[in-house]
């Protein structure tokens, strides 16, 4: 893919919804403009008709060095002002749809501590032969019919339902979950938010489906434990802390939000990428365990499936050359500085044995790079050896239809279509 320059450095506008809904090619142009000429621009922020008050405005932050710098000095660029929205959000808001994302030290590294137990190497291995069986039954599900959507048929029910399955969660209720989390996550999509609704009351009502669905069920572990991860968090003490129900449910929304759209965006592009470029997914397919070591990352920062995130300066500081004033934000584009030509050679080539590859797509070093990261790249390496196994030749059959948003770089509908295989044993 080349990126393609048509908006001059002063026509280009993050904040505006017309330019997400430009060809990939034209915002990687943009970005590669202001990487090269205006590294950290300033922009008013996005409107928000009237849902929350408008904002000062923001400073995007495209290149990688910087990004580096803002994850590394938490101290300075704090997350506890919202960390997934440019606008400010009510303080409720935040710590309910965010969870600890949305806090500093010391909160946010006690309640990650409390958590991270759900995410030990030891656990992780222990889950891989569920991920497996996930993969195999999402596959199981369309193999004989040929072609399907990409999307939403074969690849967006397997990362939730690994979470929902981690959590304990009974079967009936994984597509009443899969559906809030994606109101919550796509509420600036007509397709799952319809057009003049009341977009704060919809965000609301779904956070109170999954929030009393994870109330219901930690009260249930409670009483009765078992070896699922709402058992061992609603158990769960450290040094004295305890989750309280609030912050248990707060975490599931994080963990339902963070772990489901990202991970089914990394293979949906991962999949259009190896179409596009078949000469590397022979190399993949060729030597599949060792390429995987580099593969996998490849797919996360070329999926880029993450944005932004932002940041707010604690005091007056520098970043990229910039003075900036306490109280400034800052919008991390992770997804600018996964093509940073000062870090990758050849940025915009897809290379599974890309190394090193310091992409940034699971975030920045520092004290909130992404909990989910070695489960999400074992989630992926699990599927695609199925992809590569039982649907050798799946081609993609019509352009990506994309998700309209700014922060999540999300593929909704794919059509592919492979030969027809028989249902695993
Ligand atoms: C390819 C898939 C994934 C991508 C691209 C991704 C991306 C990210 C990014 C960019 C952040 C950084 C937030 C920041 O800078 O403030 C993050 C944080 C987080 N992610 Fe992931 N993620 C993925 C999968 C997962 C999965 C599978 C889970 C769990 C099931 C998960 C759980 C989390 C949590 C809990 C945080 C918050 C960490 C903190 O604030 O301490 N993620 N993720």
């Amino acid at each position: 893919m080349e990126p393609k320059q048509v908006l001059s450095l002063d026509e280009i506008d993050l904040s505006a919804p017309e330019f997400w809904g430009r060809p990939w090619d034209e915002r990687e142009g943009a970005f590669q403009t202001l990487r090269r000429e205006r590294p950290m621009s300033f922009y008013a922020e996005p409107d928000t008709q009237g849902l929350v008050p408008q904002g000062p405005g923001y400073w995007a932050v495209t290149k990688h060095a910087d990004i580096l710098r803002a994850s590394r000095e938490p101290n300075l660029f704090c997350s506890s002002k919202g960390a997934t929205s440019i606008p400010d959000l009510p303080e409720m808001f935040l710590e309910f749809f965010g969870a600890f994302i949305n806090m500093d030290d010391p909160k946010h590294m006690r309640q990650r501590k409390l958590v991270s137990g759900g995410f030990t190497r030891q656990r992780l291995k222990k889950l891989d032969h569920d991920v497996e069986r996930i993969a195999r039954e999402c596959l199981d599900a369309v193999i004989e019919k040929g072609e399907c959507d990409f999307v939403t048929e074969l690849c967006a029910p397997f990362p939730i339902r690994i979470i929902c399955e981690m959590l304990g969660i009974p079967q009936s209720q994984h597509q009443f979950v899969f559906d809030q989390t994606n109101i919550i996550l796509g509420a600036g999509d007509p397709e799952y938010v319809p057009e003049g609704s009341d977009i704060a009351q919809v965000l609301i009502g779904a956070g109170m489906a999954l929030r009393t669905l994870m109330n219901e069920l930690g009260e249930e572990r409670k009483k009765k434990p078992t070896d699922d991860l709402t058992s061992l968090l609603i158990n769960a003490e450290i040094g004295g802390d305890k989750l309280s129900p609030e912050d248990l449910a707060s975490f599931f929304i994080l963990l339902v939000v963070a772990g489901n759209e990202t991970t089914r965006n990394a293979i949906s592009h991962g999949v259009k990428a190896l179409h596009d470029y078949p000469a590397q997914k022979q190399i993949w397919k060729d030597d599949f365990d060792n390429v995987s070591q580099t593969a996998i990352d490849e797919v996360v920062r070329w999926a880029s499936p993450v944005i932004f995130m932002r940041r707010t300066t604690t005091r007056a500081c520098e970043l990229g050359g910039q003075q900036l004033s306490e109280g400034e934000k800052l919008v991390l584009f992770y997804a600018s500085a996964n093509r940073d030509e000062d870090v990758f050679d050849d940025a915009f080539r897809f290379d599974v044995r890309r190394t090193p590859n310091e992409h940034v797509g699971f975030g920045g070093p520092g004290p909130h790079f992404c909990l989910g990261a070695n489960l999400a790249r074992r989630e992926i390496g699990i599927f695609f050896r199925q992809l590569f196994d039982r649907m050798p030749d799946l081609e993609i059959t019509g352009p990506p239809e994309r998700l309209a948003s700014n922060f999540i770089h999300g593929i909704k509908h794919m059509p592919c279509r492979f030969t027809p295989g028989p249902i695993s044993g």
